[in-house]
């Protein structure tokens, strides 16, 4: 079995993986609440939480699983992208586990973690595919070859789109994170009811820092009370704009490299109005879009890993 850890932000998560990828236990620790009075994460307050939950994470994990560590074969970590000092808690919890085990260390791209959780049982996809990346720090258009091989055709020139609904969720008084209480709000709303703009950059990248711009000036020119009253349409018109990008430029980048499936991974494929407009597309289950450790291990079985004594150099990575 693979022990993956992730905490590359502010989830502490932990799993344990089958080499068929079968998840046997898979514990995510939010520490939402605690970022949620600050509206955002705060990376020094990540890192402290992360070095308070880690083990206690790996062991309910090694608990659920009815597991010891005499059960594993191998540690699988994320290496980066993410928050330097949050990232450095899990990979050193790792390093000491598999040192002191005698076990071999795999560093994983969180992001190839994000496209691995399409790869996880019951029903793993197999590549090739066309795979949009939408997560709170990156939206990608990835042309996915094999496990190991896939392109970059498209990604965004600003904000991510997990980061829009975030901070448009923050302009409408909503709490963190943010997208899944737009997603909530919108069910409500009209989403004509404003006609937000969707930039069209060149290619296939994505631009939404001037939807962001066009939200803020909605909002100011609503009163208190006007805006308590269309709060939901806001949310439900800037929801459509946001996955009418997503979908526009995901169904022309399928059309362009020529494949006829479309994945979904990272917490905005959560996003309900994305999943209901590509009822075709392939999407992770709810609690492997968001941050888990389970796409960690599951990644890890196409990650060549690194034997003792080399990972004990191993340094994280804030971006690629
Ligand atoms: N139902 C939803 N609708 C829209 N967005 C959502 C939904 N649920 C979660 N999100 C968004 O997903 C993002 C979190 O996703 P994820 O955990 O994959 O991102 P991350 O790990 O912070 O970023 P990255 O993976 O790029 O490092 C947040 O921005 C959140 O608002
Ligand atoms: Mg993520």
């Amino acid at each position: 079995m693979i022990l993956g850890i992730e905490t590359s932000c502010d989830e502490t998560a932990a799993a344990l993986v089958t080499e068929e990828g079968e998840i046997r236990a898979s514990v995510v620790a939010s520490q939402a609440e605690l970022h949620a009075r600050y509206g955002g994460v705060v990376p020094e307050v990540a890192s402290r939480r992360h070095l308070e939950l880690v083990t206690p994470v790996i062991r309910e994990t090694l608990g659920v699983a009815g597991a010891t560590l005499d059960d594993v074969d191998r540690i699988a970590v994320t290496q980066g992208p993410g928050l330097i000092g949050a990232l450095l808690v899990g990979l050193a919890a790792a390093k000491a586990l598999a040192w002191s085990r005698r076990l071999p260390l795999v560093p994983v791209d969180h992001l190839d973690g994000h496209v691995a959780s399409l790869y996880l049982q019951p029903e793993p996809l197999e590549p090739p595919f066309l795979c949009l990346l939408a997560s709170g720090g990156h939206t990608m258009l990835l042309d996915v070859r094999s496990h190991t091989e896939r392109e970059l055709l498209g990604t965004t020139l600003d904000d991510a789109a997990g980061e829009a609904f975030d901070k448009g969720a923050r302009l409408l008084g909503l709490g963190y994170p943010g997208g899944r209480e737009i997603d909530r709000l919108a069910q409500d709303g009209d989403p004509a009811a404003y006609a937000f703009p969707v930039a069209r950059v060149p290619g296939l990248d994505f631009s939404f820092s001037g939807l962001k711009t066009a939200l803020l000036y909605a909002v100011r020119d609503l009163g208190e009370e006007e805006l308590a009253e269309r709060r939901a349409d806001l949310a439900a018109s800037y929801q459509h704009a946001i996955v009418r990008a997503l979908v526009e430029r995901t169904q022309e980048a399928a059309r362009q490299a020529g494949r006829d499936r479309i994945a979904i991974v990272g917490g905005v494929a959560a996003n309900s109005e994305l999943r209901a407009s590509l009822p075709a597309a392939i999407a992770a289950p709810l609690s492997l879009c968001t941050d888990n450790a389970a796409m960690i291990a599951s990644a890890a079985r196409w990650t060549e890993p690194v034997a003792y004594p080399r990972y004990l150099a191993l340094d994280a990575y804030a971006s690629r």
